[in-house]
């Protein structure tokens, strides 16, 4: 299957800005050639559309929306992303979208989950599963799980909700920074969930299996939402919400890896780089590693 690289360069759900810049510097930092050296072929579809945060009011829909900034210039970008993933599926292509900051991920899954019944594995520090009524920034990237799950308030956003996707066929892996909310809505849900402390417990290779193990039973094939600050900080410095005691650079390779290797991997998104606040461009050159590993990069 070809892959269709489709960029999102927003900002608005991040309290910081340069993450729209993300899918520019993850080109930039050797995504055809790494693409190449996984054998894969790779179709650069250029970027959905998403105007800048300074031409937009952030509290334009403050009134309806609760406190979720910049929610209706993040319906527009997603709602188009979604149609861009599905058609992309629909071509018997996969997609692999470039963030942006995590709100795309609503765009990204509920194009990969229309008219198919898809698990999700996101590697990610945070649980974004806040709402509007229970997040503590109004940052709509900590928002996007609880979005495509129909949790909350979000129940009754037809654009966010996925159609193809449950709470049972959901992993998340890596969380160290959840919010007290938050953590009581992931516990109160049947998504599967990993901490930091179940991987020094047990080991990136059993965490992972399991957590491919649940979003591998749904029939039609997994999205992974590749978070770069699932990372620690040392090896992706260029994320906005950085968070200490994140995953190694070979765990995360070997995490990408157990991926490819299941054969079911149906779109997947790098979500997060922040050039601005990267070293040298490393953590987008990372991405593009991490993808081509996701893809089926081999050594030998
Ligand atoms: N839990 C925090 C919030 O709701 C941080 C979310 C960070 N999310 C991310 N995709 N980096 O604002
Ligand atoms: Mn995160
Ligand atoms: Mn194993
Ligand atoms: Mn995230």
């Amino acid at each position: 299957r070809p892959v269709r690289i489709i960029g999102a360069p927003t900002d608005y759900g991040a309290n910081r800005r340069g993450v729209d810049m993300g899918p520019s510097a993850i080109r930039y930092g050797g995504l055809a050639d790494q693409l190449a050296d996984a054998g894969v072929t790779a179709i650069d579809d250029g970027d959905v559309e998403a105007p800048p945060a300074e031409v937009r009011d952030p509290d334009a829909e403050a009134p309806a929306e609760g406190s979720a900034k910049f929610l209706r210039e993040t319906r527009d970008v997603v709602t188009s992303l979604s149609d861009r993933v599905a058609e992309t599926l629909a071509a018997e292509e996969r997609p692999l979208v470039l963030g942006g900051d995590h709100s795309v991920a609503i765009g990204s899954v509920t194009g990969s989950a229309r008219d198919a019944d898809i698990g999700l594995v996101w590697f990610d520090a945070h649980g974004d599963f806040n709402t509007p009524a229970t997040s503590p920034s109004g940052n709509v990237h900590g928002m996007p799980l609880a979005a495509v799950l129909g949790v909350g308030d979000f129940a009754d956003t037809p654009w966010a909700n996925a159609d193809g996707l449950r709470e049972e066929n959901v992993a998340v892996v890596g969380l160290r920074d959840v919010d007290d909310v938050e953590r009581d809505a992931i516990n109160d849900s049947d998504v599967t969930a990993f901490t930091m402390s179940d991987i020094d417990e047990r080991g990136i290779d059993a965490v992972v299996d399991d957590a491919l193990e649940v979003a591998c039973a749904a029939p039609d094939g997994i999205h992974v939402s590749l978070d770069l600050d699932w990372l620690d900080p040392r090896e992706a410095p260029g994320v906005g919400t950085p968070v200490r005691g994140g995953v190694t650079y070979r765990e995360a390779h070997f995490a990408l890896e157990s991926v490819a290797r299941t054969g079911e991997l149906r779109s997947l998104e790098l979500v997060e780089v922040n050039p601005i606040l990267d070293e040298h461009n490393e953590t987008a050159a990372l991405a593009t590693e991490l993808a081509a590993s996701g893809l089926g990069k081999r050594i030998l």
